[in-house]
């Protein structure tokens, strides 16, 4: 019997057996190698998401991984191929998808929160949701591609030019990765971010990086901008004091870039909006494109994966990970090995 992690209730999460079921027709049945655990991952543990998850929910929707079997009318795809998912299903019927938007359709599941993730030894999924993977490049490393996808999906709403200044609010690995793809862009980043650990990190990628319990962010930013403010903020922090941050930071019709998930209605600096004729811009999630370019900086190193990736622990132990990374631990990506070998060599 193959094992899955399960979230059953706030701030409880097991692994129980689960079943492997033989893929429908256009389905695959997937063997997950590396799957991340992602700051949604932590608002679900946390129970801010109770609403909207069915419980016992497997969770994981960051993976790596190959096909175990193919169902009938799947072309294009064998067992052994490598590949990561795009973990949307949408109804292609609603106003959104009838617009071309179908990553954010009204009826959107998210798979991995809306229906069973892929942390677990065996996951069967639509083979419309595959991405392909290079076979040059490591299972872990293409665990960060999800996330990825997110950071380029953002930096292109933000339509981020080169030569830009952007700030970053939050480093954990969204905002990090944001900012790498903010830089290849050519856009000018600096990174805020309260965690010692992750601010050291982040610097040692080549980043810029200011504390704001102990700098002066606005200041900082008037100096490095000639007192412009900065043409582009990404709050990804999901903090109220990261949202007045980027709205503190901004120049004259600056853009802010809304990533993270707040759990409840903020208070906004709205008279800043009114005086610099500032533009708000919300993302969400990606499309098939921006997984692709996602693969593509992945795999050729534009998105150095391995340094972000802090420690990898089989099935048995990701309950354990999620209150490491819940007590803001000196982590960063931590990955659970979902590979039948990992789990014999747990026991
Ligand atoms: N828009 C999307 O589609 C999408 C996709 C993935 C994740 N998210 C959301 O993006 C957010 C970031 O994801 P993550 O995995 O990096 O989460 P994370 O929780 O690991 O990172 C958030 C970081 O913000 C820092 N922080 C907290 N308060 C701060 C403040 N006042 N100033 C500066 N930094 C502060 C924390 O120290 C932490 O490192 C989460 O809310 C997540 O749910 C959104
Ligand atoms: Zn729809």
């Amino acid at each position: 019997m193959t094992l899955a992690v399960r979230y059953t209730a706030a701030r409880t999460l097991d692994t129980a057996p689960a079943p492997s079921t033989p893929p429908g027709p256009g389905e695959v049945e997937l063997a997950p190698a590396f799957v991340g655990i992602c700051g949604t991952d932590l608002h679900i543990f946390h129970g801010d998401m109770d609403a909207r998850v069915t419980t016992p929910a497997v969770l994981g929707h960051e993976m790596s991984g190959r096909i175990v079997r193919v169902g009938d009318g799947v072309e294009g795809w064998a067992p052994g191929d490598a590949v990561t998912v795009m973990p949307l299903r949408w109804d292609d019927t609603c106003p959104a998808c009838r617009a071309g938007h179908q990553h954010i359709c009204q009826h959107l599941d998210f798979i991995g929160i809306d229906s069973p993730g892929a942390m677990q030894q065996r996951w069967t999924v639509p083979a419309a949701t595959l991405i392909r993977l290079p076979e040059s490049l490591p299972l872990d490393r293409a665990a960060l591609v999800e996330p990825t996808a997110v950071a380029v999906h953002d930096v292109g709403r933000a339509q981020v030019a080169a030569g830009e200044k952007v700030v970053v609010v939050g480093g954990g690995p969204v905002g990090v990765l944001i900012a790498l793809v903010a830089r290849a862009a050519g856009a000018d980043v600096r990174v805020v971010e309260l965690s010692a650990h992750r601010r050291l990190l982040a610097e040692e990628l080549g980043l810029t990086v200011w504390d704001p319990a102990a700098e002066d962010v606005a200041e900082l930013v008037r100096q490095w901008t000639g007192d412009a403010g900065a043409d582009v903020a990404f709050e990804v922090s999901g903090a109220a004091g990261g949202v007045d941050t980027a709205v503190d930071v901004l120049g004259v019709r600056g853009r802010l870039c809304l990533v993270a998930i707040h759990p409840r209605p903020r208070e906004v600096n709205l008279h800043r909006f009114f005086w610099r004729e500032l533009t708000l811009v919300g993302a969400r999630l990606y499309d098939r494109s921006d997984f692709e370019k996602a693969v593509a900086l992945v795999a050729d190193g534009t998105i150095p994966a391995e340094r972000l990736i802090s420690k990898v622990v089989p099935l048995a132990q990701a309950p354990a990970a999620f209150e490491a990374l819940e007590g803001g631990g000196d982590v960063m990506k931590i990955l659970v090995d979902c590979t039948d070998e990992a789990q014999e060599a747990a026991v």
